[in-house]
């Protein structure tokens, strides 16, 4: 497996999806523990250090410990990384923001195993103002640039290697390769991380742990409680309970979806009919922090009462994913979310412990797991939805009426972009407004609602841009919502990005 050293660079975990795109195992560790979990694993076969925003001479800029260069294990720096590799072997490391580089960047290459069946010159991504001025001992130049005479240094006789650019990124346009060269040539790791190994183990595993307990997860029907549910069924069949709360808030047709996909499946599933109580505590509600509050609290509610009927369960299963775990441990990002979640751990019923099968997941390799369980593509290709459902894409009151025309615009403007097979598209969905404006149909005066349709392109879904749909899949969609869809004769299209406003509406 290969460790991916993080130093706070916000490119440190596509550096991780990248690793594992090439079907090779890796963990991302916070650079103050880095040495004790080499010291604790047997298996690293690869190091790699992240960027970060800091300078290394700075007092109180991550630092790494000498002795890990001195485990005879392969160790590739990239951005900081290289710097503080540097620093650490005794080389120099200056600030130098005359010659600062940013984007993209011509660098001349010469022959070395990191560079192996690469050109001469390559276009490289470059985003420092640091630069390694004199090289540690035992090290020489592997690239330069115009502004950059350190470009990429290496110590081929202690396998150490050292990028001054982003290799991750896909402006680098041969970075895939050049990881690749390190990893695969350099490190010599295998390629056995694939979804189909992944479920066998982990089927295995929760078969043994589970023994004859009982599990329970709450299934929300987005991709990870889904791919949870479809990986501790196949493990242990009835002996996981799916709770399905069904709020009524979910978009067309999304409740009998995921029934269709579970019911028959070998475990307990049991979906909850309760749009009723929800849009009764709704009723004349327009504030959305307290929809938001209301639909928690009801959620955990309706799950109480179905819990209590259980008692005691041995296993409580979550679909907890790595970019979450990565955060939290970080101790940055997690907290900007929090909100996001619905409800935390129910306390009434008894459990043991918590299970967590997608603990060492990317969302795509939760994907991929979906479809190696035999998921259906609705399921695993769902984008991100809210907990709070519709109800925080309706502004103003909730109301069946308004939920159901909000039902039938969001799925034609979600089926006309799939159609489209936009690139670089995230999310997108629409919002139904309550203002209301006067239009013509035919001879008549309509006085009507106004749609407003949302798209984002986003990585981390923490900064987005709007996206820049053509007019003619707009004029499509506006078409089609204004002649289908009753009570709505005014479409806006939003072109914010966030910030300043969010991805949500409310
Ligand atoms: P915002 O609106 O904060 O959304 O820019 C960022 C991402 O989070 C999703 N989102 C939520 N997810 N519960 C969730 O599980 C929530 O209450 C919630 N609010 C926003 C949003 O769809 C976007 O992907």
């Amino acid at each position: 497996m290969i460790l991916v050293v993080d130093f706070g660079g916000q490119y440190n975990q596509l550096i991780a999806r990248r690793i594992r795109d090439l079907n090779i195992y890796c963990e991302v560790v916070p650079y103050n523990k880095a040495l004790k979990e080499l010291e604790n694993r047997k298996n690293v076969e690869g190091i790699i250090f992240t960027g970060g925003p800091n300078s290394v001479y700075e007092e109180n800029a991550p630092k790494i410990e000498k002795e890990i260069f001195d485990k005879n294990i392969p160790v590739l720096g990239l951005c900081y990384g290289m710097q503080v590799m540097a620093y650490t072997l005794g080389g120099k490391v200056v600030s130098a923001p005359k010659e600062r580089e940013f984007g993209k960047t011509e660098i001349t290459t010469e022959t070395s195993e990191i560079f192996k069946n690469l050109d001469k010159k390559e276009t490289v991504w470059m985003s420092h103002v640091d630069r390694v001025e004199k090289l540690p001992e035992g090290f020489e130049i592997i690239a330069h640039s115009k502004n950059c005479p350190v470009a990429a240094m290496a110590n081929v006789d202690k396998n150490l290697y050292a990028l001054q650019f982003h290799p991750e990124v896909n402006h680098t346009i041969h970075g895939k390769e050049m990881l690749e060269n390190f990893v695969v040539n350099i490190c010599g790791a295998k390629k056995d991380w694939t979804m189909e190994n992944y479920a066998k183990k982990a089927i295995k595993e929760i078969k043994e742990k589970v023994g004859d307990g009982k599990v329970l997860l709450a299934l929300s029907g987005g991709v990870d409680s889904s791919v949870t549910a479809a990986l501790i069924s196949k493990a242990v069949g009835e002996k996981l309970t799916c709770i399905f709360v069904d709020h009524g808030l979910m978009r067309k047709n999304e409740g009998d979806e995921v029934e269709e996909a579970f019911k028959d499946s070998g475990m307990h599933f049991i979906r909850i009919d309760a749009e009723k109580r929800f849009l009764e505590k709704l009723s004349g509600v327009t504030d959305p922090e307290r929809k938001r509050k209301i639909i928690g609290e009801e959620f955990i509610r309706v799950f109480e009462e179905e819990g209590q009927k259980i008692k005691s369960v041995d296993y409580l299963a979550q679909g907890t994913i790595y970019p979450d775990v990565i955060e939290s441990g970080l101790g940055d990002s997690a907290v900007i979310k929090s909100h996001h979640n619905v409800g935390g751990l129910p306390d009434f019923v008894d459990f043991k412990e918590i299970i967590e099968p997608l603990r060492m997941l990317f969302k795509d390799e939760v994907r991929n797991l979906g479809r190696e369980l035999g998921l259906p593509d609705y399921l695993v290709n769902r984008q991100p939805f809210p907990g709070p459902g519709l109800a925080i894409r309706i502004m103003g009151e909730i109301t069946k009426e308004k939920l159901d025309i909000l039902r039938d615009a969001d799925k034609i403007f979600r089926d006309e972009l799939e159609a489209a097979k936009l690139e670089d598209i995230n999310q997108y969905f629409a919002v139904l407004t309550s203002i209301r404006t006067v239009g013509v149909m035919g001879d008549f005066r309509t006085y009507d609602y106004t749609l407003a349709l949302r798209a984002v392109s986003t990585t981390d879904f923490m900064t987005a841009d709007f996206t820049k749909i053509p007019w003619e899949i707009l004029e499509k969609v506006s078409n089609r919502i204004v002649n289908e869809v009753d009570h709505i004769n005014r479409i806006v299209y939003d072109i914010t990005s966030k910030p300043p406003a969010t991805i949500e509406w409310e």
